[in-house]
């Protein structure tokens, strides 16, 4: 199966995008987490995209869009993947499709995840993420076992660097002004759809499913 996860900051895409790659064994790729693995390691990618995602503001298109491509002419995408905030312009939904149509592909479905804007920030506030495994708790809706460190790596949990106040704002303007066209672009080709995203993560979860045609209970 081939997905495109979208929604504002905060939403749940990286959390549910986990669980439906784990679920449907396709690979989960997620534009920012690449970002964010580039900036560490401090390659080329990462030195264009750092002063971006510090402020909050979108990564010109042509550098997500490479990386994109790269990904997905992986072997482990043959039989389907996950994106997940990608695409996020009605130029990057373009290149993907041309993408796609040029290997004889196309996309099943657009999950949009829609949360109301006050939970958002009660979601990123308490976000907590693990650097090593990629992993992403909530101090109150998804705790580790351990508080403040990984289930899976026992490694001390952080913050991301853009969930400060001034980047989350603008992360949220960045999203009000792409979200709209971008849905446009798929409601128009028949396969975005929509899920309640203000439910514990499990019950979003069996929603996701249940649009996938899948028994999730
Ligand atoms: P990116 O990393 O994609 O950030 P984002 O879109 O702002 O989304 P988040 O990761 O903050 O939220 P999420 O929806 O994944 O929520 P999560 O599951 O973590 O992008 C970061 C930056 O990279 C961008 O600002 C830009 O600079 C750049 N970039 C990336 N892609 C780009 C592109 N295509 N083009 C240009 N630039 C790009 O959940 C949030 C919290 O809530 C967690 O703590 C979680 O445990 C909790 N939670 C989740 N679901 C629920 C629930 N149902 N109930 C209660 N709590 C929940
Ligand atoms: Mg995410
Ligand atoms: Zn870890």
């Amino acid at each position: 199966m081939r997905l495109v996860m979208m929604g504002p900051p905060g939403a749940g895409k990286g959390t549910q995008a986990q669980e439906i790659s784990r679920r449907l064994d396709i690979p989960h790729i997620s534009t920012g987490d690449m970002l964010r693995v580039a900036i560490r390691s401090g390659n080329e990618v990462g030195r264009k995209a750092k002063e971006y995602l510090e402020a909050g503001r979108l990564v010109p298109d042509e550098v997500v869009i490479e990386l994109v491509k790269d990904r997905l002419s992986r072997r482990d995408c043959d039989e389907g993947f996950i994106l997940d905030g990608f695409p996020r312009t009605v130029n990057q939904a373009t290149a993907l499709d041309e993408w796609l149509e040029g290997n004889g592909l196309r996309l099943d479905a657009v999950l949009d995840i829609e949360v109301p804007r006050d939970l958002l920030l009660e979601r990123i506030t308490g976000r907590r993420v693990c650097l090593f495994c990629g992993n992403t708790y909530h101090t109150v809706y998804n705790p580790p076992r351990v508080p403040e460190h990984c289930d899976g790596c026992s490694r001390e949990l952080t913050q991301r660097l853009d969930d400060k106040e001034f980047a989350v704002r603008e992360r949220l303007a960045a999203y009000d002004k792409q979200a709209a066209p971008l849905k446009e672009y798929y409601r128009r080709r028949g396969i975005l759809r929509e899920i309640n995203g203000a439910q514990p993560i499990e019950q979003v979860g069996r929603e996701i499913g249940k649009v996938l045609g899948r028994d999730w209970s």
